[in-house]
């Protein structure tokens, strides 16, 4: 199976998650990061790899801010801004935001974004060149504890970083780390809540795509809770702030 991140892909679990977005936790890992880096009401917002929009949407609401979504997939960003038109979403990809013409923003929101993309200090250096002084930015993702494990259970790209990672590439370009939240047990109860509405909404979801595939998007996320609950996965929050 390919990734999950087309948009038809993308779509499905958004049918399981209740709600169009594609990281754990949902609504509650909005909340959660919002207590740690909000947004002052009339600040500007990327969403970095914003997916179908619900997260923007949920920030802009939440906190009263002007919300841009950036994704690379064209029909995601589509979608997003059919269905939430309060919002501005843009294709393009992240590490290269100084060509999509955006004005600069307060703050940043990656949430499980970073993880697909190889090049992490690139996205810091373009989260820098569109970001306004004393800009604050939240990276809500998984954390590669193992990698040589990861590789080998397969579940997830191999551009998964690790703690050391999502410290080095920040620095190298600018901005200093303010906080880390571990996330570990929260990921593995949301994976586990996640799995939960797959079995209870198996037929209809089995419908919609085709049994084999629910069987093999199943498998996927419960091989990456297995990771999580081995210490292999790991997730968590890390905050910054463009150093002066
Ligand atoms: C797992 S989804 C998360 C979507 C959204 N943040 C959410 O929480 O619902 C990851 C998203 O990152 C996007 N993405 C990955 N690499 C990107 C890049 N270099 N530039 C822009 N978007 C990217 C993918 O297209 C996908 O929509």
């Amino acid at each position: 199976m390919t990734g999950m991140n087309s948009f038809d892909n993308k779509s499905f679990l958004a049918r399981i998650r209740g709600g169009d977005f594609a990281h754990p936790g949902e609504e509650d890992a909005i909340d959660l990061v919002l207590s740690h880096v909000g947004p002052a009401p009339g600040e500007t917002v990327l969403d970095a790899g914003c997916g179908l929009g619900a997260t923007a949407d949920a920030i802009g609401r939440k906190a009263g801010a002007s919300v841009v979504g950036v994704d690379l997939d064209a029909d995601t960003v589509g979608y997003a801004n059919s269905r939430y038109p309060d919002r501005r979403f843009v294709a393009g990809d992240i590490t290269k935001l100084g060509e999509l013409g955006l004005p600069a923003v307060d703050v940043i929101y990656a949430f499980n974004s970073l993880y697909a993309c190889d090049d992490l200090e690139a996205c810091f250096a373009a989260f820098r060149e569109g970001a306004n002084a004393r800009a604050r930015i939240a990276v809500f993702d998984y954390i590669a504890y193992d990698a040589g494990a990861l590789a080998e259970a397969d579940c997830l790209p191999p551009s998964v970083h690790s703690m050391a990672e999502m410290r080095q590439a920040p620095e190298l370009q600018g901005w200093t780390c303010t906080g880390i939240v571990n996330l570990d047990q929260e990921y593995i109860g949301w994976y586990g809540r996640f799995l939960a509405r797959m079995d209870e909404n198996r037929e209809a979801l089995g419908a919609a795509r085709s049994s084999a595939f629910f069987d093999e998007v199943r498998k996927k996320y419960a091989d990456m809770r297995l990771c999580l609950e081995r210490g292999v996965l790991g997730g968590a929050l890390h905050t910054y702030v463009l150093a002066s």
